[in-house]
């Protein structure tokens, strides 16, 4: 039987990111080796000669997958049809620019590109933001998709929650594949709170395995947080193919599930679950499965998580206070 290729819109095709990302989604690790793609690329006009480009690179892998690449300078066309989206495109913040200037430019971006969502996405529309400030970003576009169900904007925070699994890989000398449920509360910044209380290692509990409170607070905690930092510092420009391969993950994981006994975390629309304020998208553990996502609840947080949640989540509330002064949402 041959399958009705999936739309995939991507902005910032001609990015770093995107350089990442394209070629693995034509080779089928966004959805499935056996899911057919159509990729629409994003960009402003000015970039669109670059998208070509990499358009050319994609027509030169011959990928089987691969059943056409169309190019857009703007978002009603871009998102037309859009089954997937994954907006990557994003306003960096430059030199003397307050953060007050950084989400009103993206306002601009994400604001339209909700709207165009809203009117021509497809209804199985899902969408994934990681272009900064992430969480935020996707509130916009959220807020301004009123017609899209909530649950179908989500944030990544998938990054964080494989550096922090690299990292408890690392302390422990871990197979990276033995560490389980993992949870990255909060928002895609530096207040982020990477947890492993309720992590398992091989089936043992993580924290307890670990057993260093110094170590959790001083080194794992801001290593984990402040990693987008360390990567900027090191390569002269932040993370692109990790960034991409965490987007991959994201999408597949929210597409086909997570593994039983386990679960990812994903920044997404909050019902008031752990006391997170119900309507900021934030990052919390959640299960998938048939192309939906849940909360997992009854976890116990301890008072050294608490604090570390609630610092994260009033950061956000930050946000969205900022953006609604704004008049963006
Ligand atoms: P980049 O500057 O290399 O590329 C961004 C691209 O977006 C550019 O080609 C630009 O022309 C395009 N763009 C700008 N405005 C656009 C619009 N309105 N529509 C379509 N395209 C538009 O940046 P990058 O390294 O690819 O990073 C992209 C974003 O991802 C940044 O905001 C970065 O901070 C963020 N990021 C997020 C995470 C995360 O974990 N959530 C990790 C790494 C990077
Ligand atoms: C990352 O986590 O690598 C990025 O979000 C860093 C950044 O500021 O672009």
């Amino acid at each position: 039987m041959t399958r009705t290729p999936v739309n995939v819109t991507v902005t910032g095709a001609a990015g770093q990111i995107g350089y990442a990302l394209l070629f693995r989604i034509a080779s089928g690790h966004l959805l499935g080796p056996d899911v057919p793609v159509k990729l629409r690329l994003l960009e402003i006009p000015q970039a669109v000669k670059a998208a070509e480009g990499t358009a050319m690179e994609l027509d030169d892998c011959a990928f089987p997958l691969l059943k056409g690449i169309d190019i857009f300078d703007n978002p009603t066309d871009g998102f037309a049809g859009a089954n997937v989206a994954l907006l990557v495109g994003a306003r960096p913040r430059t030199q003397g620019m307050e953060r007050g200037d950084l989400l009103s430019a993206n306002g601009g971006i994400f604001k339209p590109q909700g709207e165009a969502i809203n009117a021509g996405a497809a209804d199985d529309i899902k969408v994934l933001v990681v272009g900064n400030p992430a969480n935020t970003n996707a509130l916009i576009a959220q807020q301004h998709a009123p017609d899209v169900p909530a649950e179908r904007f989500t944030a990544m925070t998938r990054l964080d929650h494989n550096r922090a699994i690299s990292q408890l890989a690392q302390k422990t000398g871990a197979a990276v594949s033995d560490i389980a449920k993992l949870t990255i509360w909060g928002n895609h910044s530096a207040t982020q709170y990477p947890d492993i209380f309720h992590a398992e290692i091989a089936g043992k509990n993580a924290a307890e395995t670990v057993n260093d409170e110094a170590w959790l607070a001083d080194t794992f905690i801001p290593t984990v947080a402040k990693r987008g930092a360390a990567i900027i510092e090191a390569r002269g420009a932040s993370s692109a193919a990790s960034a991409a391969n965490a987007a991959i993950d994201h999408v597949y994981t929210w597409v086909n599930g997570t593994k039983p006994g386990d679960w990812t975390s994903m920044g997404v629309v909050s019902d008031g679950s752990y006391g997170v304020p119900a309507g900021l998208i934030s990052s919390f553990p959640v299960t998938c499965q048939d192309g939906k996502w849940e909360i997992v609840q009854g976890l116990e947080i301890n008072e050294f998580s608490r604090g570390r949640i609630d610092a994260s989540v009033n950061e956000l509330a930050e946000e969205r206070d900022a953006v609604r002064e704004l008049g963006l949402i």
